[in-house]
């Protein structure tokens, strides 16, 4: 039978655990404090940056959201960004991606001071998670790891087939997952052979961002499944980049689309956060 392992769920307990050491830190004075930048009218933004400063609340996080307007400078926004570095109620500072194009996205990362990254986007904490030094870790492969480990999986000597390869994604989760002893594959467009590929995964994290493109037939028994695609189906369906109905009855794991990485990847970022102000 196909088992799902619900990223809400765990989420709501990971929350609660945060709770405690967020009243722990209170009561020596310290609160952890988020800041996010959005820049624009960007719909699924305004729909994350919502999630976030709840998600804040809900914890005891102090929180500061700035909704600057589209025509907004790139000056006047690395000028806010430089601000929060050096304001001490502020432990992790992000800005909400896409930026509009007349601001120059890499150079708005930039700024941000590694020490407040609680993305995990810099280089710094990108290098550091490399050589295996402590480092702030990118939230939604960190949300990947946390869900894997759920399924009660040894990743030790696992095979894992990570599927994309993105500086947020892809890259990093399978640094994780080698951090953890399995023997990892990363695909992506240019692959040839993918079904051969996925079919020996014991791990497999999907993060293509194409609508139900992994199916059962490419899947072995048994595989644990991280699904982090959030695409929509020809119906304006919401949904991953595994199609879950042909896992129907298989004897797998997988994350569902919605409620499966989605909510650890903001849980992940309170967490960063809560690192940051015990730092
Ligand atoms: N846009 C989409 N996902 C993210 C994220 O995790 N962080 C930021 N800053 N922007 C995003």
């Amino acid at each position: 039978m196909l088992k799902l392992i619900s990223g809400s769920d765990l989420a709501k307990k990971r929350r609660e655990e945060i709770k405690e050491e967020v009243v722990k830190l209170k009561a020596q004075g310290i609160i952890p404090g988020l800041a996010v930048i959005l820049v624009g009218e960007d719909q699924a933004s305004q729909v994350y940056v919502r999630n976030k400063e709840n998600a804040c609340k809900e914890v005891g996080f102090y929180s500061e959201v700035y909704r600057l307007p589209e025509a907004t400078s790139q000056d006047e926004l690395l000028a806010l960004i430089d601000k929060l570095n050096h304001d001490d109620k502020i432990h992790g500072l992000l800005v909400q991606l896409p930026v509009p194009a007349h601001i120059d996205e890499n150079a708005v990362i930039h700024a941000i001071s590694p020490r407040k990254d609680v993305d995990g986007f810099l280089p710094e904490n990108l290098g550091s998670l490399l050589i295996g030094e402590p480092a702030f870790e990118p939230c939604t492969p960190k949300g990947c790891l946390e869900l894997i480990k759920e399924s009660g999986i040894d990743i030790s000597g696992k095979k894992a087939v990570v599927v994309g390869r993105s500086n947020i994604v892809g890259k990093p989760v399978a640094m994780m997952l080698l951090r953890e002893n399995a023997t990892v594959t990363i695909c992506h467009s240019r692959t040839k052979n993918l079904k051969e590929e996925l079919l020996q995964a014991d791990i497999i994290v999907a993060a293509v961002g194409k609508a139900n493109m992994i199916t059962g037939d490419m899947v072995k028994d048994g595989a644990v499944v991280i699904d982090v695609g959030i695409n929509r189906d020809e119906n304006g369906k919401m949904c991953g980049d595994v199609d879950r109905a042909s896992l129907e009855g298989r004897d797998c794991y997988l994350t569902p689309v919605p409620g499966g990485v989605g909510p650890m990847t903001i849980t992940m970022l309170m967490k960063n956060t809560l690192e940051s102000a015990t730092r």
